[in-house]
């Protein structure tokens, strides 16, 4: 039985003290639900966040992480030190560590060996441009992604193992893919892990939504059968939204 999830990526927003505010007002805020509910703040406010939130069911994870175990590579942060300050959980391959910092495919692939490697949980995210739909290219795009970062793993670590439909047109752009839409990409999702593994792990992963999800639009996406929750960006920065979405699951 596969969970139900939503979380927010707090992208590079909110310093330390806003931080814990928002983690302060989401903790007293946060609706009964049978969800996992998590958030990303920044690296700067990571540890900060897991000591407010330590008597919260809200779980902190991380943004991103560098694949090496440890060594020369200034700015980078390790899976050991995510997993020393009980973050145990790192979004891998959002769109925007494609598109802004040149994370390739093949990079994403080992950055998830080594998550899964320490027994972390990954947030796969992966989406096509909006020129890949108009060519009707959405489907290759996104099984290619999932093959060439996923389809090495070995079945047994597919248990940690979330993933994170984000077309990137809906990203940040108040336009999101219609609910059909949505649920049309996680089935095929679904089926292609079918055909690369079995149908329990297919039945079994979490399948988020991304892009442009808010309190309005939420309880439609979340009913599609094949949707197990969201990956929340702007309106996860404001607590009655959030809180609203996940209402909404
Ligand atoms: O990680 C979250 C996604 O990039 C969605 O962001 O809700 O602001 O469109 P958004």
């Amino acid at each position: 039985m596969r969970s139900k999830i939503v979380a927010g990526n707090w992208k590079m927003n909110k310093n330390m003290e806003e931080t814990e505010a928002l983690l302060t007002t989401l903790a007293a805020k946060l609706p009964d639900t049978d969800a996992e509910v998590m958030v990303a703040p920044t690296y700067v406010s990571l540890a900060n966040a897991v000591r407010v939130l330590q008597s919260s069911t809200i779980q902190v994870i991380a943004q991103n992480m560098h694949f090496a175990e440890t060594g020369a590579y200034t700015g980078e942060v390790s899976a050991d030190m995510l997993l020393n300050i009980d973050v145990d959980t790192v979004i891998i391959g959002h769109s925007e560590r494609r598109a802004y910092f040149g994370e390739t495919d093949e990079i994403l692939a080992k950055k998830v060996t080594t998550a899964l490697e320490k027994n972390m949980r990954v947030m796969f995210c992966f989406g096509e441009e909006l020129e890949d739909r108009k060519s009707g290219n959405h489907f290759t795009v996104v099984e290619n992604q999932l093959k060439n970062a996923l389809f090495d793993v070995d079945a047994s670590k597919w248990k940690n193992i979330i993933l994170a439909y984000e077309p990137v047109w809906a990203i940040g752009t108040g336009e999101t893919a219609s609910p059909e839409q949505a649920q049309e990409m996680h089935a095929f999702i679904r089926k292609t892990i079918t055909e690369a593994y079995d149908v329990a792990i297919a039945n079994n992963v979490s399948i988020l939504y991304g892009g442009s999800v808010k309190p309005g639009n939420a309880k439609e996406i979340f009913s599609k059968p094949d949707v197990d929750g969201g990956l929340i960006g702007g309106a996860s920065l404001v607590a009655d939204d959030f809180t609203a979405i996940i209402k909404a699951i």
